[in-house]
C-alpha cells in the first residue's frame, strides 16, 4: 500500500490527486461542472453532479495511474465549504439545488436576526458572522422552501451535510453520515470550544438534529467505500473544508504560520493553536483541524469572496482572452494599471468588510485606458483585498507576520506574488507543490493510515519553489492602499 488518494471538491471542479508517500503527484485528473445563477446573488451546484464527476475523476485519476484500489492505503477528502446539500435518507437523490458558499439569498434573514440583537452569542459560540455565507441559514431557507421538508427531516428522512459529508455518504453507499470538524465549524451550529451542535443554536436557526450528520475528527477512519465502486473497500481516514486542508498542507502547524489560497475566493488562514481566540479585526475563528484524539487546532480566518473568479468572469463575462493564464501577459504588458481599481464586490465584499450590499464596480477609467490596464486592475484587486485581510490578522496577532505561503491556481502568476509581497511588505513563498489542498487532504488521511508517522515527517516533506520579497518603497504602497481603499468606500452600500 503506497498511495493516498485525495478527492478535492472545489467551487468551479471536481479532482482526484494521487499522491505516492513522498509527496509527489503521481496523477491527477480535473472536471469542471455547471455553476447555476439563477437571480441575482443566488448561487446553486446539483449536487447529484458534483457526485458524478467526482466520482468519474476519481475512476479516471486510478486507471490513468495503473493503480488497483489495493494499493490505495487511504482517501482524504476536501470540499468547497459551507454549500449546502439536503438529500432524501432512503432513495439518496438530493431534494433540491445544493446553495452554494457564494449565495446571498437568506441575507434579509442574518439581517433579521441581527436586528433582534443574537450576533454576539452566535458569534461567541461559532467564532463566525451572521452571514448568509455560512450553511444555517441556507439549510433554514431550504426547509421553508420545499414543501414537506421539515417535517421530514425531523423524522431523520432528509439529512443535511456539507460536501464533505454528502460525498462520504456516496462513497460508503449510504452507511456513513458524517462530518468532519472542520466542515461543522463552518455551519453556525457547531461551539466551537466543544466541536458539538449546540441546542441553542439549532433552535435558532430552526433546524431539526435529527438531520445533522456526526462530527468526526480531520484524520482518523470514518468508514470504507461501498465494494461496488471501486471493486474492493478503501478506508476514507480523512476530511477537511478545503481551506483548512491547504493550511495542513502547507505545513502550518505552528501558532503564527499562516497561508493563503487563490481559489474561487482568496482564503488566508493563520494558525492560533488550541485556544479558539477571537478576532477584533473582523476575521473569524475556525477549526483548522483534529488528528484524531487531539484535541481540536482553531485558525483566524479571513474570507475573501472573489479572487481567481475575477480572472474567469474577465474570460467568460467579457471575453477578454481564452484561457486564464494570458491574464499575466496581459497585465505585465503595461507598467502599471494606470490609475484604473477594479473592486470585485460581485457578491458582496467578505472578510474585512462583510458588506453584503457592496457591488462590483471598475473606477479610474480614461481615454487612454486599456485592456491590460483592467487585467492589471484586477490581479491587483486579488492582492489588495488579501493584503486588508493581512493587515487585520496581524492586528489580531499584535505581530506582523513573517512570511505568507501561497498556493491555489493563481499562485502559479508571478506577477501577482511579486505584487502581493510588495503591497503587504512580506515575503510570500510558494511551495514546490502548489496542490496543498488535495495535499493536505492525503496528509490527513495518510497519518490516520500510517502512511507518514507525524507531523515532522510531514513538515520536512513541505519544499519552497519561490520566495518573493517586498521591494515596494512604503510610500508606493500607502499610495495604492489609499487609492485602493478609496474604490473599496465608492462599492460599498451600493444596494441602499
Ligand atoms: O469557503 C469557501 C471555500 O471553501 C471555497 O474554496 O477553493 O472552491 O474557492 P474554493
Amino acid at each position: 500500500m503506497q498511495y493516498v488518494l485525495a478527492l478535492d471538491q472545489g467551487t468551479t471542479s471536481s479532482r482526484a490527486i494521487l499522491f505516492n508517500r513522498r509527496a509527489q503527484i503521481v496523477s491527477l485528473e480535473q472536471m469542471e461542472f455547471a455553476q447555476h445563477f439563477p437571480q441575482p446573488g443566488w448561487v446553486e451546484h446539483d449536487a447529484a453532479e458534483i457526485w458524478r464527476t467526482q466520482l468519474a475523476v476519481v475512476r479516471a485519476c486510478l486507471r490513468k495511474a495503473g493503480v488497483a484500489p489495493e494499493e490505495v492505503a487511504a482517501i482524504g477528502v476536501t470540499n468547497q465549504r459551507e454549500t449546502t446539500v439536503l438529500w432524501d435518507r432512503k432513495t439518496g437523490e438530493p431534494i433540491a439545488p445544493a446553495l452554494v458558499w457564494q449565495d446571498r439569498r437568506t441575507d434579509d434573514r442574518c439581517e433579521a436576526l441581527r436586528k433582534e440583537g443574537v450576533e454576539p452569542l452566535v458569534n461567541g459560540k461559532t467564532g463566525l458572522r451572521l452571514d448568509p455565507y455560512f450553511s444555517a441559514t441556507k439549510i433554514q431557507w431550504l426547509l421553508d422552501a420545499v414543501p414537506g421538508a421539515r417535517a421530514r427531516a425531523e423524522m431523520g428522512e432528509v439529512l443535511f451535510g456539507t460536501v464533505d459529508s454528502w460525498l462520504i455518504w456516496n462513497l460508503t453507499g449510504g452507511a456513513v453520515h458524517a462530518t468532519d470538524i472542520t466542515n461543522a465549524s463552518r455551519t453556525l451550529l457547531c461551539d466551537i470550544e466543544s466541536g458539538q451542535w449546540d441546542d441553542e443554536l439549532l433552535q435558532l436557526f430552526e433546524i431539526p438534529v435529527a438531520m445533522l450528520p456526526r462530527i468526526v475528527p480531520s484524520s482518523g477512519l470514518i468508514g470504507h467505500t461501498a465494494p461496488s465502486l471501486f471493486g474492493r473497500p478503501i478506508p476514507i481516514a480523512g476530511a477537511a473544508g478545503d481551506q483548512q486542508a491547504a493550511t495542513f498542507g502547507q505545513a502550518c502547524f505552528e501558532p503564527g504560520h499562516a497561508k493563503n489560497t487563490y481559489g474561487t475566493g482568496g482564503f488566508l488562514l493563520m494558525n492560533i493553536g488550541e485556544t479558539p481566540r477571537m478576532s477584533t479585526n473582523r476575521l473569524i475563528t475556525t477549526a483548522a483541524w483534529r488528528l484524531d484524539d487531539s484535541p481540536v487546532e482553531y485558525a483566524l480566518e479571513g474570507s475573501v469572496f472573489i479572487a481567481g473568479a475575477v480572472v474567469q468572469w474577465l474570460r467568460d463575462g467579457l471575453r477578454f482572452f481564452n484561457a486564464a493564464e494570458e491574464i499575466e501577459a496581459l497585465a505585465r504588458s503595461v507598467p502599471d494599471n494606470g490609475g484604473v481599481y477594479l473592486v470585485p464586490a460581485f457578491v458582496g465584499l467578505g472578510a474585512p468588510h462583510w458588506d453584503s450590499d457592496a457591488r462590483g464596480l471598475l473606477i479610474g477609467l480614461t481615454r487612454g485606458t486599456t485592456r491590460e490596464h483592467i487585467a492589471r486592475a484586477a490581479l491587483e484587486a486579488i492582492a489588495f483585498q488579501c493584503a486588508e485581510v493581512l493587515e487585520a490578522m496581524s492586528r489580531d496577532a499584535r505581530t506582523a507576520l513573517k512570511e505568507l505561503r501561497v498556493d491555489g491556481g493563481a499562485s502559479r502568476n508571478d506577477l501577482l506574488l511579486q505584487f502581493q509581497a510588495d503591497i503587504s511588505g512580506v515575503p510570500v513563498i510558494r511551495p514546490a507543490i502548489t496542490e496543498t489542498t488535495a495535499l493536505g487532504a492525503a496528509f490527513l488521511a495518510g497519518l490516520a493510515a500510517d502512511v507518514w508517522s507525524d507531523c515532522a515527517e510531514i513538515a520536512s516533506l513541505w519544499r519552497v519553489d519561490r520566495v518573493f520579497e517586498p521591494s515596494m518603497s512604503l510610500d508606493q504602497k500607502e499610495s495604492l492602499m489609499n487609492q485602493w481603499a478609496r474604490a473599496v468606500g465608492r462599492a460599498r452600500k451600493w444596494n441602499q
